[in-house]
């Protein structure tokens, strides 16, 4: 069981226990960050959640959950379900206390992994009494809240903590909840220094993240027309859009929240940044990184170059050529492989399986 799994399961074991939680009376519950397959727990009925991850959302979507950017509604019972960034697990607690009404219970969901013994005496801090269940290597924590016990000072900064804002560090739009949301990342920093400044026509970045290369890019290539930022994080699309705003000039930009992996309605580009994942979650997953791959290759035209940079260890070499890509340099350096490649044929259709 990986840790979403294991937090869903330990909801759903406390549900079962404590019967006599108000499921919402009779309204549905508010969830943040929920993970797909809450069809295990049978107590809740879709309703309202905050989710901002597209492949995620678009599972809950199918299961019958109103996927919000942010609660629009008071509520009786709020759900927040760990992730692996602390800071935004509290703006979602604060957001969730927020939109209670007087009485209401706020549950997190926490794996010990994810630090559910600190998160729970910080929810206390917050509300003033918790309850703790224990399963699944996970703790439930029910809160209460009453206003009188609220401390508000907590609450504002937890809700500050998560919100979008230039950081003078990166001088780029960006918050708790991104990839490399407060430092910009070596290995993107290695392949902006050596983005070729006669990139032209039409590109993408996939897996743009805040916008940090493909801001780079724009600066140092003129030739740069128009170029699809893609990104399956809304907010760190959100945050693209702040970072990008001053160096588009007159280049058209395109930003798509969508799940690069489920196949991108784009053709013939001239050319594809990336930097591509290879985590779920704090679990690797290198199948990602080698669907972006192949998904890079096949948007590209004939003569179009893929620019990518990656963890030294990480084989993407085999899939470049696999579809039709040809590698013109590899570079390694500080831990990190900087690889142009330019496609000099279309692939099999075949070649383009799923992860
Ligand atoms: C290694 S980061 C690179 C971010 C940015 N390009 C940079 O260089 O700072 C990879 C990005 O891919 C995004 N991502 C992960 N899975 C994705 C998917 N299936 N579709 C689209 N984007 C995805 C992540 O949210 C993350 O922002």
């Amino acid at each position: 069981m990986n840790e979403s799994e294991a937090q869903v399961a330990a909801l759903a074991a406390y549900f079962a226990r404590h019967s006599a939680v108000p499921l919402a009376a009779q309204r549905p519950a508010l969830l943040f960050r929920p993970p797909a397959g809450l069809d295990a727990v049978a107590e809740l009925r879709p309703g309202p959640c905050v989710q901002s991850h597209k492949p995620t959302a678009e599972a809950l979507q199918q299961s019958g959950w109103q996927v919000l950017d942010a609660p629009r509604e008071t509520c009786r019972l709020a759900i927040v379900f760990a992730t692996k960034h602390k800071e935004e697990i509290l703006h979602h607690l604060a957001l969730a206390a927020e939109a209670l009404e007087e009485g209401g219970s706020l549950i997190l969901v926490a794996a010990n992994t994810l630090g559910a013994p600190s998160l729970e005496r910080r929810l206390g801090e917050l509300t003033g009494r918790t309850e703790t269940f224990s399963k699944h290597k996970c703790r439930v924590v029910r809160a209460f809240k009453a206003d009188a016990q609220l401390n508000p000072a907590l609450l504002a900064d937890w809700k500050r903590g998560g919100e979008l804002r230039r950081l003078p560090a990166t001088g780029c739009y960006s918050c708790p909840g991104l990839f490399s949301w407060k430092s910009l990342d070596l290995g993107s920093r290695l392949l902006a220094a050596r983005l070729p400044a006669d990139l032209s026509g039409c590109g993408a970045d996939l897996g743009a993240g805040y916008g940090y290369l493909a801001r780079e890019a724009l600066q140092c290539a003129p030739g740069i027309r128009e170029l699809h930022l893609v990104e399956a994080e809304g907010k760190a699309l959100a945050a693209a859009q702040l970072n990008l705003a001053d160096v588009a000039g007159t280049r058209r930009l395109h930003y798509h929240w969508a799940d690069v992996t489920a196949g991108l309605p784009l053709v013939r580009l001239d050319f594809v940044l990336m930097n591509p994942p290879f985590h779920a979650g704090r679990a690797p997953l290198p199948a990602l990184g080698r669907a972006f791959v192949r998904e890079a290759l096949r948007l590209l035209k004939p003569g179009g170059r893929l620019l990518l940079v990656a963890n030294r260890q990480l084989p993407y070499e085999a899939e470049i050529r696999s579809m039709g890509g040809e590698i013109g340099s590899a570079e390694e350096t500080q831990g990190f492989k900087i690889i142009q490649a330019t496609k000099v044929r279309q692939a099999d259709a075949q070649a383009r399986l799923s992860m």
